[in-house]
């Protein structure tokens, strides 16, 4: 599978919902909040206008101590009764947002964890459009049909402390016409990967110091065990390799055939039937593997150069909900 890469987005960002919303199907939207951010939304709506339906806005604010998300839906230009909970990702941060659609609700998680449900105000069938607009950098949004997830990734990786800022970064400049600007047309085919349970997946020139990997999905109920490769054309860089029967993740290095000595310290942070997600970031010194959002694992490495490591394989008793390489 090739993960297909483009120009940054401009926020705002308009597209629609390839194939609409049914039950069952999850939108995830992954980005970081910008630093000193004061709020920003992502909108499930009906049509693109400026007057259109919003059947549900989900609204991080940043204006109170603790942040807060308001969630509420907007019918014929008014706005309904908010709902209001303490804001899980703080300003700075990056995160990961899933909304499930379910018969009576929409479900919705913020890095793995549950975050709330929102009862349907509009029915969920009328939707066909999202946006996201605000303080906020997105990386991909990802629509989920099925076991496969289709993901469309819109924008190059966070740049990272002590790297050097991308062009033009931050503040993309406002687009033309905003708000009100022309429908933009739903993502073309080119733009469409389809992640598969399992696989490889190239990464393109390689991994570098601050390159990220993030891996979404959910754990089998009866999982015994999955892995994620790094790999390079004799061997396996980072085999990372939870194991449920033994309650630990077991990291090592493979050369020629050859396994290195493992590492096994610290804790297991996966749970068997848990959705997950883990974002492996390549360091000078190290790949740093956060999950759920906390440092669990540091891995020296024992394979250079790092560009050299072009591939991603993902395999064992998992499903894949998105992967951003
Ligand atoms: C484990 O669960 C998965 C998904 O529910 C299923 O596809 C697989 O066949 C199951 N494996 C076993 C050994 O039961
Ligand atoms: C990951 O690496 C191990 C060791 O080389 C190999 O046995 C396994 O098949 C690899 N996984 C995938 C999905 O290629």
């Amino acid at each position: 599978t090739n993960f297909f890469r483009q120009k940054p987005p401009r926020i705002p960002f308009t597209g629609s919902i390839h194939g609409g919303l049914q039950e069952g199907k999850s939108i995830s939207v992954s980005g970081r909040v910008l630093p000193g951010a004061d709020r920003f939304h992502v909108n499930l709506q009906c049509g693109s206008g400026s007057d259109a339906n919003i059947a549900i806005h989900i609204n991080p604010r940043y204006d109170g101590h603790p942040a807060y998300v308001v969630v509420n839906t907007k019918q014929h230009s008014s706005w309904g009764p908010e709902e209001r909970k303490n804001s899980p990702i703080p300003a700075g941060s990056t995160f990961n947002l899933v909304i499930t659609v379910t018969r009576d609700s929409y479900q919705l998680n913020v890095n793995g964890c549950h975050f709330m449900e929102y009862r349907h105000r509009i029915p969920f069938h009328q939707v066909d459009t999202i946006s996201v607009a605000g303080k906020v950098e997105i990386s991909f949004i990802g629509f989920q049909s099925n076991e496969i997830f289709v993901v469309c990734p819109l924008q190059t990786p966070f740049p990272y402390p002590g790297f050097p800022p991308q062009p033009g970064y931050p503040g993309f400049p406002p687009q033309p016409g905003y708000p009100g600007f022309p429908p933009q047309p739903g993502f073309s085919p080119a733009m469409l990967v389809e992640v598969q349970s399992s696989g490889h997946t190239a990464i393109s020139g390689g991994l570098r110091p601050g390159s990220t990997i993030t891996i979404q999905g959910t754990v089998y109920p009866n999982a015994t065990r999955f892995h994620v490769n790094l790999s390079h054309h004799t061997g396996v860089a980072l085999h990372y390799n939870p194991r449920f029967n033994e309650n630990t993740v077991v990291r090592n290095t493979k050369q020629f055939e050859q396994w290195g000595a493992e590492e096994r310290d610290g804790a297991m942070p996966f749970q068997r039937g848990q959705p997950f997600s883990m974002t492996i970031r390549c360091e000078k010194h190290c790949f740093k593997l956060v999950v759920n959002g906390m440092q669990m694992h540091n891995y020296k490495h024992r394979f250079s150069p790092l560009h050299n490591i072009g591939t991603l394989e993902i395999e064992g008793d998992l499903s894949l909900t998105s992967v951003l390489v």
